[in-house]
């Protein structure tokens, strides 16, 4: 039987929701049967038998809903294979101190979750004003700075097919 996982995020922007409807996909090509959908919306991990959870940085700080959402399922997911990821603009450029703060990002997450993590890791994500919601988003807006979209997708992929070489084992 093919084993079902949950992909689920937080986003602000949409950047990391569609990093995760492309990290579902990819595991769904794999023969999983996956189910994607931002923590707003799971209720209750435990149907599922590996979980992969993302999040977007703003402020330096990974989005609270996922660390509640971690926080909340962490005595399910003490008994499931746990992958995390992060999407931050840090990540742009490839320099000791964007990787630092990349993990500093990452330990806000496993620290929230507070069991072992199978797999972690950060990539580079999409900055865009138009996307930002409220007040931030209109003075952000004023600064006139051009959206700029760094993911890259092969890596993701790349990512994902390591999950779920492992989940298909
Ligand atoms: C208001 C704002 C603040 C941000 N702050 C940070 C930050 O502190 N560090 C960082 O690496 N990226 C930061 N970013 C970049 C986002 O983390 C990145 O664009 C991410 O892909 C957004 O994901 P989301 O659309 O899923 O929320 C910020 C973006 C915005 C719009």
């Amino acid at each position: 039987m093919a084993k079902t996982v949950l992909v689920t995020y937080a986003s602000q922007t949409e950047a990391t929701a569609e990093v995760a409807e492309f990290i579902g996909k990819t595991l769904e090509d794999q023969g999983l049967l996956v189910m994607v959908k931002p923590v707003t919306q799971v209720p209750d991990a435990s149907p599922f038998e590996a979980v992969v959870v993302g999040s977007g940085v703003q402020m330096e700080h990974t989005y609270r809903e996922a660390q509640q959402f971690l926080k909340r399922s962490r005595s399910v997911l003490a008994h499931k294979p746990l992958g995390l990821f992060i999407t931050c603009a840090s990540l742009s450029k490839d320099t000791p101190e964007a990787r630092a703060k990349a993990e500093n990002y990452m330990a806000q997450l496993t620290g929230a979750a507070g069991v072992p993590v199978v797999d972690q890791t950060a990539f580079a994500g999409r900055m865009d004003m138009a996307r930002v919601k409220g007040l931030m988003g209109m003075l952000m807006r004023k600064s006139d700075v051009q959206a700029e979209d760094w993911r890259d997708w092969e890596a993701i992929r790349q990512w994902a097919l390591g999950l779920a070489r492992q989940w298909n084992a």
